[in-house]
């Protein structure tokens, strides 16, 4: 596993192995890795001969008052656990200079429409850095397909829409949540949660777990507000929770939904505040399919 850490390295290390006619799989991080990233690295291995993890805290997607500067960084420690996974050809671990050299960014890539619900009003600009930040790695790691969890769903959907709108020639590929024995989705930020709150913070996959029963279940159309009271009804069960939205959108367009009609494929979707703490979770799940 050879660690790289500058811009040219990494494109001259991607062009050889393209040279060589390998599948190359990036799988994008923010370092802090836990049993999430694991599943996308397997599933990056499956996917291609040749497997790139890029570790990198992203500073242009933290809004002012967000959590930069107290997120987890442990580089030798992700080193070693993605040693210890194996499977991993290189890692790209650039600085914010290499990332960034004039800085403040010059240019952005941002995709609209997507942007403007669910996270979009609540962190503003932060899909932009996600986009520009992504782009500015598969340009580097020359990818033939790109690995992301389903927990961040609107960033998925946005990356998928930016790779076909700006011809990457970058698939993207999408891989289930992975949980905690009690539910919680895995994420870095669940490391900031006190005892007391990852005691009630299993009330997300509750609420989406609840949404997904009665999405599949609807084999009549039915209004989406009663899946929305539900999860509300269940995150309304933590004392600690503050939900800061709940919703029902097109699983493509990321639109709010009036009604859910069988057939369709739907996103139920959460934000939830404990304390300082952002968690989301979301079900992606096709109306009526039982
Ligand atoms: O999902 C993440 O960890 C980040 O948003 C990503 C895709 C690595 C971009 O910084």
């Amino acid at each position: 596993m050879q660690l790289i850490q500058t811009a040219e390295a990494m494109r001259d290390e991607a062009e050889a192995a393209r040279r060589k006619g390998r599948r190359l799989a990036l799988v994008p991080t923010m370092g802090a890795l836990h049993d999430g990233h694991r599943a996308l690295v397997r599933r990056a291995r499956k996917e291609a001969g040749h497997v790139t993890v890029s570790i990198f805290v992203n500073p242009t997607q933290f809004g002012p008052g967000e959590d930069l500067d107290t997120y987890p960084r442990d580089l030798d420690g992700d080193l070693d656990a993605l040693e210890t996974l194996g499977g991993v050809d290189a890692v790209f671990a650039p600085s914010a200079e290499e990332m960034y050299p004039l800085g403040a960014p010059q240019a952005w890539v941002e995709v609209e429409g997507l942007t403007d619900t669910l996270n979009g009003p609540h962190r503003p600009g932060h899909f932009r850095g996600v986009t520009t930040v992504v782009a500015k790695l598969f340009h580097l790691c020359r990818p033939h397909v790109g690995v992301f969890g389903e927990k961040d769903a609107q960033q998925l959907v946005i990356l998928r829409r930016m790779a076909r709108e700006l011809h990457f020639g970058t698939e993207v590929a999408g891989v289930p949540t992975q949980r905690e024995a009690d539910g919680l989705a895995c994420s870095s930020r669940n490391a900031y949660l006190s005892e007391e709150e990852r005691a009630q913070a299993p009330v997300l996959a509750e609420a989406v777990c609840a949404a997904h029963g009665l999405i599949a279940g609807a084999t009549e159309e039915q209004p989406a507000e009663t899946v929305v009271g539900r999860m509300r009804a269940i995150l309304g069960n933590a004392p600690l929770a503050e939900p800061q939205y709940v919703a029902v959108v097109g699983a493509r367009d990321l639109q709010p939904l009036d009604a859910i009609v069988p057939g369709q494929d739907v996103l139920a979707a959460t934000a939830v505040f404990f304390g300082d703490t952002r968690l989301i979770d979301n079900v992606f799940v096709t109306a009526g399919s039982g």
